[in-house]
């Protein structure tokens, strides 16, 4: 279903590899809402994934940009506003990567210089694109970022090892940058907490069939969905939520408020 809720409105959407992706589902969702957008990704990311076929079905561009890069952010926003035809509207930054997580350290058995990569590809890229985007006075009034966080920023899960840093940092950066975004330029930014989601990142964490049914079972709703994390985010982007900023907003079926579900306890007392 369609509301036209981003007629006219233009964006970056950063992070769609393939169909799973959150990233590529937001897209399928703006493009609905008539938004226009630039697609990019890690040019590696672009050798590898599918994205020819999102940008053929969304009339996209598509720019390879190293969102660690200032250089690429650079490139980046200057072709988007000249290929779009003015200032953005809307960002989506949908982008996250341990290499701890992908070599199996364990969280008590780092490697530093993987958990700075990571750092910086999780969370850094995030203020960069921000500065890029504030110091080149690229967004226009009213206009909204979004970045992709998850819960174990807040809580403690386990597995999801120097990612649960990682995010704790990018939702600070959020709310930090969010300050100056806001005061000086009319633009919000929020995080958007997700339900775990079968993509490549998400299958990446150890147990993470464990982890997806036992966060459906606790959450009253179920988990959301890529696509639910998609509508959502439309709806953040739309001029119907033009005052919320500096928010983590939560996406999860209502897990992030439950202490324990009925389901849960059935696993360890049996039905009654
Ligand atoms: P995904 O694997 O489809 O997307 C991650 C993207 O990050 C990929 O497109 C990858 O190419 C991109 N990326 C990695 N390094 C990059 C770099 N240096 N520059 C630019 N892009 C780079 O997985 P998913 O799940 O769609 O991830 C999107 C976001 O959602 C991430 O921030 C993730 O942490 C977050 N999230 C995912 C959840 C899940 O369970 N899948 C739950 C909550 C949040």
């Amino acid at each position: 279903m369609s509301y036209n809720l981003l007629k006219g409105k233009r964006g970056i959407i950063f992070g769609a590899l393939d169909e799973n992706s959150i990233a590529w589902k937001t897209a399928e969702r703006v493009h609905e809402e008539g938004g226009k957008f630039v697609l990019t990704n890690a040019p590696i990311a672009l050798r590898m994934g599918q994205i020819k076929e999102l940008a053929e079905k969304t009339n996209s561009e598509v720019i390879p940009a190293d969102a660690t890069s200032i250089d690429d952010l650079e490139n980046l926003v200057t072709k988007a506003t000249e290929i779009l035809g003015g200032k953005l509207d809307f960002v989506l930054h949908s982008i996250g990567m341990s290499v701890n997580v992908r070599k199996g350290n364990h969280y008590t058995s780092q490697n530093y210089d993987f958990t700075h990569k990571g750092w910086d590809i999780s969370a850094v890229s995030f203020h960069k694109t921000m500065q890029v985007l504030y110091q080149k006075d690229a967004m226009n009034e009213w206009g909204s970022i979004i970045a992709l966080t998850y819960m174990a920023s807040q809580r403690v899960f386990p597995d999801y090892n120097d990612m649960a840093d990682n995010k704790a940092y990018l939702e600070s950066i959020a709310r930090s940058f969010g300050y100056f975004f806001g005061r000086d330029k009319k633009v919000r930014v929020n995080t958007i907490s997700q339900s775990p989601t079968p993509t490549t990142a998400g299958q990446g964490v150890k147990g993470f069939d464990g982890f997806i049914s036992y966060a459906d079972k606790m959450s009253p709703l179920g988990n959301a969905t890529a696509l639910d994390c998609a509508n959502y985010t439309v709806a953040m982007f739309s001029d119907l939520t033009k005052r919320v900023t500096l928010q983590n907003l939560y996406n999860d079926g209502g897990f992030s408020n439950m202490g324990v579900s009925d389901a849960v306890m059935e696993a360890f007392v049996g039905k009654e």
